[in-house]
């Protein structure tokens, strides 16, 4: 459609049409046959008002979104098509790693691809939008949503955060956006802003954090999407220093309109306008909408707000018209960009949802992003293993046979052709043993949603002992544990995260009879393991690695695929460390050693260092780093500085690494974080082989929000560190002048 026929259209629009399309209503709300009354119905709406409603979410499928949309346009007045959209976070029905895990590939290409395969896949299932990506910063493991989030760096969510938004979009490899076409779905940065940074993690805790964090950490990945042409933006549930996102003027209408120049459609959190009355913000219903509106929000997802009250404000006079024309207009162009008015099912097909989703080609990358996505945390010459090794391996824990490594984000309507380590193992010719061992979940405790494992003591204490059994006759044990995934994902705070007592009680049972142990890890966050790590001879944490988890596994942990993750979070010593994240500020006592002797930086009985630091990873073969050299030792604000190290793979096997540049401003008119990481590049090493590896430091890399809040550089010195983690003190020295 022409924009001047969109504008005809609005014209043509009541007010109460106008104000439908901002207004978004869950699936169950819209009954197959026609409209609308209400299985889950609890806003008890008059049919004419919710058959003027401009968008969907929570359905997915072909045929029934065909179905509704239908149903639904045949009785709008001006057959507007709804606007359908679905939490795709980490795949369709092909599901690939948590984004958390994601973010442990260091690799935009990967992290593309799998947003594309998810694109197509949804777009196949009937879908215009999905809720993704979420870029909020992490720095606290507690908060159940880090399993959301690429981690805790700036940079690496903003690289990767493009990355999905070009994966969706289609717009990778320079072209053009254009969402009508075949396989390409909306994206949606989410949340904004600062929805990572709750106060003790505790799930839709309230967020203060000071305007210079919040630019310099926050902001930067939410940023680097839109600019990336990501076409909605969705508001976060928290206050942000006592001001909700959903109501917040400054936060929408200066920073994500005026200076982030975003000018696609932005919709609330769910049901998040109304929860500005719980807030303590808005008196009521009709309140928190007026609120909503004037700070920006344009479609209200799941409130009463502004379905209620929105047409009712623009005729007291409380809410310039002009305002619901801004707002509808915003929901008409998205749909006409995805070309819903030509054809309003866009790709849905059955036929396509039969071909693509789950064919081989997607899970072949799920399986391949997978393998990438693990981390190896520690390897006392156990891995890999030998395949010839068969039939004395010992494959224990309440992860060892299950598909139920989704994570807490994903749907597939067919979970059980996920593939178990079991079967991954077997597949290579490896029968192991396997024994549960235990339960995922002590009994005690429950996941978020209610459910939990039950179990009597003596059904438990038969698994343990059988488990004993299998461990002793073998060789090797391959222990598989991890939280459950319920214990992540929204309303999933922990505020201990260590692993279920249960678990922990099965691996020094195990340990008793078999040292030869190799644990895999399950987690949607960093979990506290540092028990794990002094009793297993190989930790590899595996996050939820998705449909093909159980191959990839195997694939790692038989070498056929070399480990190349590196933690995009700090993997904290104990809860108390929380939150931990490597790019702090020096303090006035600093503490190199760590641990606290005196009165200087520190906790008494604990070091300030994490477990292991962000970045960190290893692989079956080691790496040395030359030391950095540099063109030159002074630079300006026009000339770059590149910084160069020869790493060399000095073991036996060939293996990819992942070199990180991180920068030091020693000294600021404002205090400057020790390191902040500002490229990293993959290199494929031979074994023996040496490669150079070199960086360009230019100037708008060193800026930062100085004294007066400009952001700006400012001549001194600084530290190039290149190294293999975050915890490198590879470094050569140059000023800015
Ligand atoms: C979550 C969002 C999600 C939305 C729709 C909310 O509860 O915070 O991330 O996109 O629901 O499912």
């Amino acid at each position: 459609m022409e924009y001047k026929q969109l504008e005809q259209l609005l014209k043509d629009m009541s007010l109460e049409e106008k104000v439908g399309q901002m207004v978004q209503l869950p699936a169950g709300m819209i009954a197959k046959e026609g409209l609308i009354t209400g299985q889950v119905d609890n806003l008890h709406l008059p049919k004419e008002q919710k058959r003027l409603i401009g968008s969907v979410l929570g359905l997915t499928g072909a045929e029934d979104l065909r179905e509704m949309q239908e149903n639904f346009m045949a009785e709008h007045p001006h057959h507007i098509p709804l606007l359908l959209m679905y939490d795709v976070i980490n795949g369709m029905e092909t599901i690939f790693p948590i984004p958390l895990g994601q973010g442990c590939t260091f690799s935009p290409e990967l992290v593309e691809q799998a947003a594309r395969v998810a694109a197509k896949e949804a777009t196949a299932a009937g879908l215009h939008v999905t809720f993704s990506p979420m870029l909020d910063l992490v720095r606290d493991a507690r908060w159940g949503r880090v399993m959301e989030s690429t981690g805790e760096d700036p940079y690496l969510n903003a690289e990767l955060g493009k990355a999905m938004v070009r994966g969706y979009q289609g717009s990778g490899k320079g072209e053009a956006l254009d969402l009508a076409k075949e396989g390409n779905i909306a994206g949606c940065v989410k949340h904004f802003a600062a929805y990572g940074a709750p106060l003790g993690g505790r799930e839709y805790e309230n967020v203060e954090l000071s305007e210079r964090t919040l630019r310099e950490d926050y902001f930067p990945a939410y940023q680097a999407a839109i600019e990336e042409g990501c076409v909605m933006v969705m508001t976060s549930f928290n206050t942000l220093n006592r001001i909700p996102s959903s109501g917040n003027k400054w936060l929408m209408r200066k920073v994500l309109r005026e200076e982030m120049k975003f000018d696609g459609l932005l919709i609330s959190d769910y049901s998040a306008v109304d929860e500005m009355i719980s807030h303590g913000i808005a008196a009521d219903s009709r309140e928190a909408a007026k609120l909503a509106i004037l700070a920006g929000v344009d479609m209200d997802m799941v409130s009463n707000a502004y379905i209620r009250y929105l047409a009712e404000l623009v005729r007291s006079g409380e809410v310039e018209e002009r305002l619901v024309d801004d707002g509808c207009m915003r929901v008409l162009k998205l749909k006409n960009e995805l070309g819903l008015f030509e054809n309003p099912f866009k790709d849905g097909s059955v036929e396509k949802e039969m071909e693509i989703l789950l064919c081989k080609e997607h899970r072949n990358l799920a399986r391949k992003m997978a393998a990438k996505s693990f981390v190896l945390l520690k390897n006392e010459k156990i891995l890999p293993l030998a395949k010839e090794a068969n039939g004395t391996v010992a494959l224990i824990g309440p992860y060892a046979d299950t598909v139920d490594m989704f994570g807490a984000w994903s749907f597939p309507k067919k979970p059980e052709l996920g593939v178990t380590i079991k079967q991954g193992m077997e597949a290579k010719g490896v029968v192991p043993a396997v024994s549960k061992g235990c339960f995922i979940q002590d009994e005690d405790k429950q996941a978020k949603v209610g459910q939990k494992d039950v179990y009597t003591e003596e059904e438990l204490e038969f698994l343990m002992k059988e488990a004993v059994e299998t461990a002793k006759s073998a060789e090797t044990v391959i222990l598989c544990l991890g939280e459950h995934r319920e214990y992540t994902g929204e309303g999933g705070s922990r505020a201990d995260i260590t692993l279920p007592k249960h678990q922990l009680e099965l691996l020094h049972r195990v340990a008793k009879v078999n040292k030869n142990i190799v644990t895999v890890v399950f987690s949607g966050r960093p979990v506290v393991i540092s028990e794990v790590v002094e009793v297993s001879k190989a930790v590899l944490m595996v996050w939820m690695p998705g449909t093909e988890g159980g191959n990839a596994v195997a694939d790692v942990l038989y070498g056929d695929v070399m480990p190349e993750g590196k933690l995009s979070m700090c993997l904290p010593r104990s809860v108390g460390q929380v939150p931990i994240f490597y790019n702090k500020f020096r303090t006035g006592r600093p503490n190199e050693e760590g641990t606290r002797v005196g009165f200087i930086h520190g906790y008494i009985d604990e070091s300030i260092y994490p477990l292991f630091p962000f970045g960190y990873g290893l692989t079956y073969t080691d790496f040395v780093y030359s030391e950095v050299k540099l063109s030159k030792d002074t630079m300006t604000k026009e000339e770059a500085v590149t910084a160069t190290v020869t790493v060399t793979n000095t073991g036996m096997r060939d293996a990819v690494e992942t070199v990180q540049l991180y920068l030091w401003d020693v000294t600021g008119s404002v205090v400057r974080p020790e390191k902040m990481l500002k490229g990293f590049q993959k290199v494929s090493l031979k074994a023996g082989e040496s490669k150079e590896v070199s960086f360009a430091i230019t100037e708008d890399m060193l800026r930062f929000y100085n004294i007066d809040m400009e952001f700006a550089s400012e001549p001194g010195r600084f530290v190039a560190y290149i190294g293999s983690d975050s915890s490198t003190k590879n470094g050569a020295e140059f000023r800015l002048v």
